[in-house]
């Protein structure tokens, strides 16, 4: 037995709101269709921030919370597929600004929206090898940046944001139970880069990762429970990707899952891709609704396409 804890959370989102009525300026949409098909009201985009000060400002607040100094940490992961740059990356350039050791593994991973979670398992894997038990794990995007702002279907989904995760590996934890998979498909979703395809802007059919999500979801829900060997009573709190509000609620209406025990931010920060699960971790534990002892379950889905689940408890 061993495995990783939460011991702090963060995030950082940009100053600037869009509103559905601003993006009815931009696309041809209105308010009603926005909100009743996705669930979202606003988003945060960045003006001036960059993707680092985004990371900068979550991590630091995850390190507080955690009450852990830089020098302590093992390993950095920024999972993000839209980083500043390609080099330095994103988790180079904030071992730098946080003073991060110079002898620890940062670098940056892309799993799309499932990033946070596949960063989680990766972050295990390293901290087990590590002389040093802590680990900072951030997801971070700046879609804003990528979106094709002619496309009304897709424009109106996204929004920018960092959380972050400071996580504590110990032999006496259990493993996190982490069940993640690919299916690589570059129609579906599909952001170019450096390759063939250089004009890294974002193209999805919605309605076939809509389809994709609402099957992913309870089979990454069903396998990280088995994996635990734990039932639906066993978690204490479900963190849900914010991709589309009806995507919750089929997941949570299949599970009975009462609203004590799940979260919706969407409304507030449309689809923030990385950024997505850790944000809402961040923000669940400063209401107060989880803290040392919850154990959470929490499952995305994204582009690759990508799936995960995984079962984090808070020390
Ligand atoms: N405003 C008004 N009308 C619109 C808009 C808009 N912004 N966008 C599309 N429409 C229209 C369409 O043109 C279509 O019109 P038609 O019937 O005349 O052809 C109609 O609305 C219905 O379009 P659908 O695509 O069927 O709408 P749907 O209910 O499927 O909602 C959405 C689209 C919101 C994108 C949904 O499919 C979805 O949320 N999919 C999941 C996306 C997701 O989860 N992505 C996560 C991965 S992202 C990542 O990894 C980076």
């Amino acid at each position: 037995m061993s495995g990783i804890k939460l011991r702090g959370t963060g995030h950082c989102a940009p100053e600037r709101i869009m509103t559905n009525t601003d993006m009815t300026k931009i696309v041809d949409t209105n308010e009603e269709w926005i909100l009743s098909r996705t669930g979202i009201e606003t988003r945060h985009h960045v003006t001036g921030e960059r993707h680092l000060d985004l990371c900068v400002g979550a991590a630091k607040m995850a390190l507080e919370h955690a009450g852990i100094s830089p020098d302590q940490i093992g390993a950095c992961v920024v999972a993000t597929l839209t980083p500043d740059d390609l080099v330095p990356s994103a988790a180079c350039a904030l071992q730098r600004e946080l003073g991060l050791p110079g002898d620890i593994p940062c670098f940056d991973l892309n799993a799309a929206c499932t990033g946070f979670l596949f960063a989680l398992h990766t972050m295990e894997c390293l901290l087990a090898a590590s002389p040093r038990k802590f680990g900072l794990v951030l997801g971070c995007d700046v879609l804003s940046r990528i979106i094709n702002w002619s496309d009304r279907s897709t424009c109106i989904l996204f929004g920018d944001g960092a959380g972050a995760a400071v996580v504590e590996w110990n032999e006496s934890f259990e493993t996190i139970h982490a069940q993640l998979g690919c299916q690589g498909d570059d129609q579906i979703l599909h952001v170019g880069g450096v390759g063939h395809d250089r004009t890294s802007v974002l193209s999805m059919d919605g309605q076939k990762v809509f389809k994709f999500a609402v099957e992913a979801v309870p089979r990454c829900i069903d396998q990280v429970l088995t994996a635990s060997d734990r039932s639906i009573d066993d978690v204490d709190f479900f963190v849900f990707h914010q991709a589309n509000a009806r995507i919750i609620d089929l997941a949570v209406r299949k599970y009975h899952i009462p609203p004590e025990k799940y979260y919706k931010n969407i409304s507030e920060y449309g689809n923030t891709s990385a950024a997505s699960i850790p944000i809402v971790l961040s923000e669940l534990y400063q209401l107060g609704k989880i803290g040392p002892g919850s154990r959470v379950l929490c499952v995305g889905f994204g582009g690759g396409l990508t799936w995960g689940g995984a079962l984090m408890e808070f020390a």
